[in-house]
């Protein structure tokens, strides 16, 4: 049975990387990883907050240095992607993580957007490009790098995300870039409400004007922000699975999803950092049914979010189509 059709809009790719891929990697480039074999190293998947998994992620991804190497890691995504039921996919890379390494700009981008741009006829996945700037660096940092994507901005980068530690990093912080990145004509979305309270989905809404929000869990604690969200429609992009890892959440039994979705709230499924958190996107669809005890109406409902929450605003003949598809599935069981 083939997965309900659906967009993935909260990806990072450097946290699709597979243990079994960054020890090829690791002795392809010569890199020292401090685990034995790919089994140690799923053994060291165990988090207690957001930053013990920040220091995994960071240290794992010094495996990539090569072009050739980004394109492994989005082609081994994608491939995965497909089978997961992935039509569209809106992809989060971390430029500062490489280049504060010394991997050339270049590369990345190239190297990423080399297995994009081949996945529409390969994979049937029709693709977009955020660049996140990693929030505990300074906003000076943000700006410099900003301005290096610059080349890319529209065919090979069509927004801007913030992600990384969160509490203590308020979206404020990056007023000025996110400005810049408005009158570039990029779209902006920023993580907020992951551990950080409501207060920073507001200053993420107010003072960056993001169009989504990514997470956005903590929005569910303050009643006026859930009005406003559901008043403009912003998405949420919301990882269960995430959550449960990083311990936002106790267990997926209690994620606030439903309760999200009885707001009235526009609330996407996703995977996050799927190598590390247990799954991909319908293994996240198939975990909130379980756990949670979402209807199939329910789960149509995040798949068709996921498109209307989609970037397609230059293809909205395809967002019609995937929107159309969404609505002929028929779930397994289902006449
Ligand atoms: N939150 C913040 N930063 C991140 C995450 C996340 O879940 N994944 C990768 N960088
Ligand atoms: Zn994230």
């Amino acid at each position: 049975m083939s997965p309900i059709p659906k967009a993935e809009l909260h990806l990072h790719i450097e946290g699709t990387l597979e243990p079994e891929l960054a020890f090829e990697l690791a002795h392809r480039n010569g890199v020292d990883l401090p685990y034995a074999d790919p089994e140690q190293l799923r053994a060291a998947y165990a988090f207690s907050d957001l930053q013990s998994f920040l220091d995994l992620y960071y240290q794992l991804m010094d495996v990539l240095r090569t072009e050739d190497d980004f394109t492994a890691l989005a082609e081994a995504y994608l491939a995965r992607a497909q089978a997961e039921g992935v039509r569209h996919a809106e992809i989060f890379f971390d430029p500062q993580a490489h280049t504060s390494r010394g991997v050339e700009l270049d590369s990345v981008v190239r190297g990423l957007r080399r297995a994009l741009d081949a996945a529409a006829e390969r994979h049937g996945i029709s693709t977009r490009l955020i660049m996140c700037f990693l929030r505990d660096l300074p906003q000076e940092s943000a700006l410099a790098t900003f301005e290096a994507c610059r080349p890319y901005f529209g065919a090979a980068i069509h927004g801007v995300g913030l992600d990384s530690a969160e509490v203590g990093h308020r979206p404020s912080k990056f007023a000025d870039v996110y400005r810049l990145a408005r009158e570039a004509g990029l779209r902006l979305v920023a993580h907020a409400g992951e551990e950080g309270g409501p207060d920073y989905v507001w200053e993420a809404l107010d003072v960056l004007r993001v169009e989504r929000i990514d997470h956005g869990i903590r929005a569910i604690e303050d009643a006026e922000l859930v009005e406003r969200l559901v008043r403009d429609r912003v998405p949420l992009t919301v990882c269960p699975f995430s959550n449960v890892r990083l311990r936002c959440v106790d267990t997926l039994a209690d994620h606030p999803l439903p309760a999200m979705l009885a707001a009235g709230l526009l609330v996407t499924v996703n995977s996050d950092d799927p190598a590390h958190f247990g799954g991909y996107v319908d293994e996240n669809f198939d975990g909130v049914r379980t756990a949670l005890g979402l209807t199939n109406d329910q789960l149509r409902l995040l798949a068709r979010n996921s498109f209307e929450a989609s970037f397609l605003e230059d293809d909205e003949e395809r967002r019609k189509r995937l929107l159309t598809e969404v609505e002929a599935y028929r779930f397994p069981g289902q006449d």
